[in-house]
Parts: C-alpha cells; sequence; structure tokens
C-alpha cells in the first residue's frame, strides 16, 4: 500500500470515528433522558402499586389478616388513600408514616392486633384523620398526649382493651373535636371530673362493661351535646343528684346490669331532656315520688329485674310523655290506680297515655279492673 493511500485509509477511520462517538454521545444524552423519564413513571405508578397480602380498591387500603407486624413499606400504600385497614394483624406498636405520605387518610383502623401502647404520640403526622379504630388491642393506659394534634378526629374506638386509666380526654391534648367515644369492655374502675374536660363536643359515650364502681360528681357536667351515655354492666352502687349534672342534651341513658340499691330523689335532675332510661337488673328496692322527677320528655322506662316492692303513689305523674313501662320480674305486691297517676291520656297536660306496661313476675295478688281504667290508650 503507498504512504497515500494509507493516509486516505487513516483519514477515512478518523472521520467513521468521529461520527460514531457523535452518536455515542447523542445516544448517552438520550439513554440518559430515558432513564429519567423511566424513573418518574416508575414513582408515578409506584405509588399507585399496592402492597403485597393488601387489596386497594379506589381510596380504600385492606391490609387486614395479612400477618402485618407493621405498616407495609410507604411507597407501597397508594398516596389517594383514604381509609386504610390493618385489623388482625400482629402490630405491637404504632410506626409514625412520614406526613408527606397519605395526605387524604380520613379513617385507620388497627383493630384486632398487639398494641400495647400510645405513647409519644404516634398519631400526630396523620392531622385529617377522622375516624381511629383501635378495639381489640392490649392497650393499658390512655396517656394524655395519645391523640395529639388529631383536631379533625370525630370518632374514636377503644373498646375491647386492658384500659385502666384515661388522660387524653381531659387536658389541652386533647381531641376536642371528638363526637363519638367508644370505651366499652376496658378495666375502668372509677370516672373523676376532669376525666371528658377535653372533648366537649361529645354526642355518644360508651362506658359499658367496664368495672366501674364510682363516678365522681359533676364527672359529665361539660358534655352538653351528649345524647347517648352507655354504663351497663359495670359496678355502680351509687348515684347521687349530681352524678347526671349538666347532660342537658342526654336522650338515652343505659344503666343496666350494675348494683344501684338505692335511686335518690331528682337523681337525674340533671338530664331532664330524657327520653330512654334502663335501670334494668340493679337492685333497686324503691321508687319514690321525687325519683323522676322533672323528666317530661321519658317515653320508655325499663325497671325490670331488680328488687322493687314500693313504687309510692304519683312516682310517674311528671313522665307525661311516657309510652312503656317495664317492671317485670320484681317485688311489687300491691298496684293501684294512684300508682299510675300521670300516665292517664290528658289533653290538659300534653299527656299522651301509657300505650304498653309490663308488670309479669311480681307478687301481685290483687289486679283490679279500676287500677287501670283510665289507662285507655294502653294496648298491652
Ligand atoms: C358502644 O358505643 C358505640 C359508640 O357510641 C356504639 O357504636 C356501640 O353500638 C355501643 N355498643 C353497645 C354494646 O352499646
Ligand atoms: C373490679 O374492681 C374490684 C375493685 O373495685 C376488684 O376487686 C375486681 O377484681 C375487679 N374486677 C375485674 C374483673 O377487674
Ligand atoms: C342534691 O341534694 C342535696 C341534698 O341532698 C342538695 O343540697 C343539693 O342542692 C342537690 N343538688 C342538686 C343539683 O339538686
Ligand atoms: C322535650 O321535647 C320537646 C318536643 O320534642 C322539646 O321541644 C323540648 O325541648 C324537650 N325538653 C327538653 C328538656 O329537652
Ligand atoms: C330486696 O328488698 C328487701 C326489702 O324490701 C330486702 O330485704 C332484700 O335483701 C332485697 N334483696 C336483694 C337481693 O337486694
Amino acid at each position: 500500500m503507498s504512504n497515500l493511500h494509507r493516509r486516505k485509509y487513516a483519514g477515512t477511520l478518523f472521520i467513521c470515528w468521529q461520527q460514531l462517538n457523535m452518536m455515542a454521545r447523542k445516544l448517552s444524552s438520550c439513554l440518559l433522558l430515558c432513564v429519567y423519564l423511566l424513573t418518574v413513571v416508575f414513582s408515578m405508578v409506584s405509588a399507585q402499586y399496592c402492597s403485597r397480602r393488601c387489596r386497594c380498591e379506589g381510596t380504600k387500603m385492606d391490609c387486614s389478616h395479612g400477618g402485618h407486624p407493621g405498616f407495609p413499606p410507604e411507597d407501597l400504600i397508594p398516596s389517594s388513600t383514604e381509609t386504610f385497614l390493618m385489623n388482625d394483624n400482629q402490630m405491637i406498636a404504632v410506626s409514625l408514616i412520614a406526613v408527606s405520605r397519605l395526605p387524604n387518610l380520613l379513617e385507620l383502623s388497627l383493630e384486632d392486633n398487639s398494641i400495647t401502647t400510645l405513647e409519644r404520640s404516634p398519631f400526630r403526622l396523620r392531622p385529617n384523620l377522622q375516624i381511629l379504630r383501635l378495639g381489640g388491642n392490649k392497650i393499658s393506659q390512655v396517656v394524655r398526649d395519645a391523640f395529639r394534634g388529631l383536631s379533625q378526629l370525630l370518632k374514636l374506638f377503644l373498646d375491647r382493651n386492658n384500659i385502666e386509666t384515661v388522660e387524653a380526654f381531659a387536658g389541652i391534648d386533647s381531641p376536642s373535636s371528638l363526637e363519638i367515644l367508644d370505651l366499652q369492655r376496658n378495666k375502668l374502675t372509677s370516672i373523676a371530673t376532669s376525666t371528658f374536660t377535653g372533648v366537649p363536643l361529645l354526642t355518644e359515650l360508651n362506658l359499658s362493661s367496664n368495672n366501674i364502681s364510682t363516678i365522681k360528681d359533676g364527672s359529665f357536667s361539660g358534655l352538653k351535646k351528649l345524647r347517648v351515655l352507655y354504663l351497663h354492666s359495670n359496678q355502680i352502687l351509687r348515684l347521687t343528684n349530681e352524678t347526671f349534672m349538666g347532660l342537658s342534651s342526654l336522650k338515652s341513658l343505659v344503666l343496666a346490669n350494675n348494683k344501684i340499691q338505692n335511686l335518690p330523689d331528682m337523681v337525674f335532675n340533671g338530664a331532664i331532656a330524657l327520653e330512654f332510661l334502663d335501670l334494668v337488673s340493679n337492685g333497686i328496692s324503691k321508687i319514690t315520688r321525687k325519683t323522676f322527677s322533672g323528666l317530661f320528655n321519658l317515653t320508655a322506662l325499663y325497671l325490670d329485674s331488680n328488687n322493687i316492692s314500693t313504687v309510692e303513689d304519683g312516682a310517674f305523674r311528671d313522665l307525661v310523655t311516657l309510652h312503656t313501662l317495664s317492671l317485670f320480674t320484681n317485688s311489687l305486691q300491691d298496684i293501684s290506680a294512684s300508682t299510675f297517676i300521670g300516665l292517664a291520656p290528658d289533653d290538659r297536660t300534653d299527656n299522651t297515655g301509657l300505650e304498653v306496661l309490663y308488670v309479669s313476675r311480681n307478687r301481685l295478688t290483687t289486679v283490679r279492673r279500676e287500677d287501670f281504667a283510665r289507662l285507655t290508650k294502653l294496648t298491652f
């Protein structure tokens, strides 16, 4: 090969190499762009991706019954999630989820796990939460700042735990927007005057199936909006005329299955809007003329399975809207027309008239026709 040829050949090679190089550079910048685009797409997709052993549907993510020891990795929880269920898993504590995650979360359900503690405000990064379910865990103390930061919380379920002390509804860290609080089936033994001072908007409170024996006077007095109060299946021995002070909106009060023996005069005076009152299965022996004073809106009164032997004449006279009176299984020996004063229909007093009366399983010896003669609305 001549020198000329060799140079020409080298020149061609050089040009070729240059062009290849340029192409490679273009290709690599193209590749970089592709990688970047892929990353963006992947992160968008992965935010929509549902973690293993979970079901994602619409705005709901359900990781129940999956044996999860904690929340799934954050990037596997769709950011659109509004309802997040983690029931029946193996969680023993509540870890924080980063605040930027789950901006839309409204309902969190952690029922039937083994959570023991609510210390260090585990929900504080979830300020939009409206419903929180923690039933069926192993919580024994509801510490003061357990629900700090939950300024939108409406419903809180703490049923079926081992709760002995409750401090979270008293101070400035209380979820003050709370409307429904379920504490049934725990181990509370007493209610103090401060217990519920931080949750003034409560409409429903369930304290049933605890071991409550004492309720301090005025403990519910800040609950002006409370409509339903469940206190059944406890160990309550004593009520005073100030136990229910301030419950001006209360419609329904359930005190069944306690150990109440004595109902003091005007005991329900603080709850004169009452419509439904259940005192079944206590040890009440006497109803006086003043026991139910002022309950003009009461429509149903259940006094079954007590030890009632005495009902003073006119004991029900204020109960002008009473529809049902139940006195099953007591020790009544005598009733008469005066027992039912106030229960007959009467236009002058807007009295609607008793419709349903149960008096079976007592010790009545005589029942006279005239005892019921004025109860003309009675159908049962
Ligand atoms: C307990 O209270 C909650 C909230 O008020 C209510 O949803 C639930 O039905 C109550 N349970 C019982 C057994 O009364
Ligand atoms: C309920 O409280 C009493 C003391 O007031 C205690 O002796 C009893 O063991 C408690 N019962 C339960 C089931 O915790
Ligand atoms: C409760 O009864 C006592 C007397 O036994 C009385 O001094 C007190 O004023 C009553 N309280 C209310 C709120 O009626
Ligand atoms: C009793 O019921 C009437 C009619 O529903 C209502 O206007 C009144 O405010 C109620 N009384 C109380 C004390 O809530
Ligand atoms: C029922 O009341 C009578 C008195 O009227 C009393 O002697 C008896 O001990 C009471 N029984 C129960 C189970 O409280």
